[in-house]
């Protein structure tokens, strides 16, 4: 596991945003994990930007969402569809038949996930996939549990989550209680994974990520067996890192 510390929010951000674009130039029709989120907005600007410059096109790139609430409908505002046209496909020249959003209003839900499932298994392998992290260490909708189930699937979010996400509804019971994510196993087969946080609220999850054991009741920690992923984290976010962490990952530049 490589780990970055960062200034600030933006540096986190610029620097992932470089890393997409440098697997797009790499491979005009990569495919994209993407996240949603406080924490991805700053990297989704530097890539409108970056396309605004003319220097990566969205016409070939293929992407996959990580998660969306159960009984939102697209054009609800705190739907995952809605962020994701209005953050950053809107802004860009990527093909409407090329973004992939699991649907939280589909009639079958079971069959929804075994669909996203699929759709994930054809067109995959997901070459980049980028990651926020919950402050109980979920990734994905992937909650803490004493066993996760491993493929696209429906969730009851834990307490932590709809607290750490009332912020953008008007109440907390507005909250929806259950979202359809990607699985682990999903996640996992992605050839490389950036994983992103910034805050002192991360710095917890952060560090229980980083202690070099492996435990449903947090998530990120199976990230400890993938070859090839890039935790950028900003000063506030790597704040409760010891030298104990530290000597678990190669730290870069
Ligand atoms: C969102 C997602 C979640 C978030 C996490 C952090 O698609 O998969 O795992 O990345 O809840 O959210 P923020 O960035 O709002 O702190």
């Amino acid at each position: 596991m490589r780990v970055m510390i960062v200034r600030d929010y933006d540096e986190m951000s610029r620097r992932a945003a470089e890393i997409v674009k440098e697997q797009i130039l790499k491979k005009p029709d990569a495919v994209l994990g993407l996240a949603t989120g406080s924490t991805p907005l700053g990297l989704y600007r530097y890539l409108i930007q970056m396309y605004k410059n003319g220097e990566i096109d969205f016409s070939r790139v293929i992407t996959f969402n990580l998660d969306e609430y159960i009984g939102l409908p697209p054009e609800h505002p705190q739907s995952y569809h809605y962020f994701m046209f209005e953050n950053l496909f809107n802004h860009i020249n990527i093909k409407r038949e090329n973004v992939h959003i699991p649907s939280g209003i589909a009639e079958n839900l079971e069959e929804e996930c075994k669909r996203y499932e699929r759709e994930l298994k054809e067109k995959g392998p997901i070459d980049l996939q980028v990651l926020g992290i919950g402050v109980n260490g979920h990734i994905g909708f992937n909650e803490p549990d004493e066993s996760i189930e491993t493929k696209t699937h429906i969730v009851t979010l834990t307490e932590d989550t709809i607290n750490a996400n009332k912020r953008f509804f008007k109440s907390i019971e507005e909250v929806p209680r259950r979202a359809i994510t990607m699985g682990l196993a999903s996640i996992m087969r992605a050839k490389k994974i950036i994983l992103l946080a910034s805050g002192k609220s991360k710095a917890n999850a952060i560090r229980e990520t980083l202690k070099g054991k492996l435990t449903t009741k947090v998530p990120s920690t199976v990230l400890l067996l993938h070859s090839n992923v890039t935790i950028i984290i900003d000063k506030e976010a790597a704040s409760l890192l010891t030298d104990k962490e530290l000597t678990n990952v190669e730290l870069i530049d």
